[in-house]
């Protein structure tokens, strides 16, 4: 029988990926790989929603294939491919938008938490239109599931609904895609604030730790991390957030049940706690960076893997997309 097939992207709009999306998403990418039929990719054309500068969205375009590279996905066993070399999504994305309600667009919510940050009118278009986008690249490549986020779920209804619709009114062309969310890490907090998600424009640097920071400044940084009342370790979601975060950090990152880390720190308090967490932290973090900058030393050699990645891709999408045509009434080019 085929396997499963997943799909998943992450935006190149920064110097490096944060732990909430090593944790939350990148992590089961490279599990998933082993049991599922699966497709990664770099999401640039999310990332000129808001402004960026070209040198820095090339740069940052590599910096992330090569952490996926570096986190363990192996070109041998997924696909891994920028968006923008593969045209079918944009194109998707337009045929979709077409099927999309304007009232159903305007109810996603991160649409509206970042055009609130900059004013309606510095948000662009495209920005309204990023889930649409998203929900090309989810049907493109007729997924089952996709490895995301909390903060994702909205974006996957979304793309849920769309398939539903596009299959009512022209006939069974799309798999209908679940989401693939894992609790436990589907929301890594920020470490000064554990009311926020640990966000890449959200989080002040002191809240949000970078997959290829220096080891000195994780330390520092997981020992400043904001913690509660009293000195007790334990996970208690409501009175001790901060704590419950670091656990979770913990938890996932050593293999060890939240019940064993409590049990653990139960006479410590806080100071040994964080320590420990901060070497976890260290010992997890250094071989992905040290995979990343060796990636990120041969540029050629990554061109050529997401070369491969997006010809791969690009059978997949093709095929779709013919589908999709000729249910909508296209005429064929001759
Ligand atoms: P992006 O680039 O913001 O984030 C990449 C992945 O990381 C997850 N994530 C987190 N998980 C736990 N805790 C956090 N603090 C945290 N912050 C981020 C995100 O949920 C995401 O899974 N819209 C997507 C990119 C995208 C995509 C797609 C995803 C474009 N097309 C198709 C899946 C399928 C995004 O902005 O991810």
């Amino acid at each position: 029988m085929a396997r499963p097939r997943v799909l998943s992207g992450i935006q190149p709009t920064a110097d490096s990926i944060h732990l909430g999306n090593y944790l939350g998403a990148v992590r089961q990418w490279v599990t998933l790989q082993e049991t599922h039929d699966a497709f990664y990719c770099v999401v640039d054309l999310h990332a000129i929603t808001v402004p960026q500068d070209p040198a820095l969205l090339r740069r940052r375009s590599r910096v992330a294939a090569a952490q996926l590279f570096g986190a363990g996905l192996d070109p041998d066993r997924c696909t891994v491919f920028v968006q923008s070399h593969v045209p079918e999504h944009a194109e998707l994305g337009w045929i979709l938008s077409c099927l999309t309600g304007f009232g159903e667009a305007s109810r996603m919510t991160q649409f509206k938490d970042k055009s609130q940050k900059s004013g309606s009118d510095q948000a662009s278009v495209g920005l309204f239109t990023y889930p649409i986008l998203q929900a090309a690249d989810i049907l493109l490549y007729q997924t089952d599931q996709v490895p995301i986020g909390e903060d994702q779920r909205q974006h996957l209804e979304l793309t849920r609904d769309l398939a539903q619709r596009f299959n009512h009114r022209y006939g069974q062309t799309f798999v209908i895609p679940g989401p693939y969310i894992v609790k436990d890490v589907a929301k890594i907090t920020d470490l000064q604030d554990p009311s926020i998600k640990m966000s890449k424009s959200a989080s002040s640097p002191q809240g949000i730790i970078d997959v290829l920071e220096d080891p000195a400044l994780i330390r520092k940084k997981i020992a400043r991390a904001v913690t509660d009342l009293g000195s007790e370790v334990r996970f208690d979601e409501a009175d001790k957030p901060g704590v419950t975060n670091l656990l979770r950090i913990y938890g996932a990152l050593s293999g060890m049940s939240v019940t064993e880390l409590e049990g653990r720190y139960a006479n410590s308090g806080y100071g040994a706690f964080k320590k420990d967490l901060a070497e976890v932290v260290v010992d997890a973090l250094a071989p992905i960076r040290e995979r990343t900058e060796k990636m990120l030393a041969d540029e050629a050699e990554l061109d050529r893997l997401l070369g491969e990645g997006a010809a791969r891709a690009g059978v997949v999408a093709r095929e779709t997309m013919r589908l999709v045509r000729d249910r909508m009434g296209f005429l064929a080019a001759r």
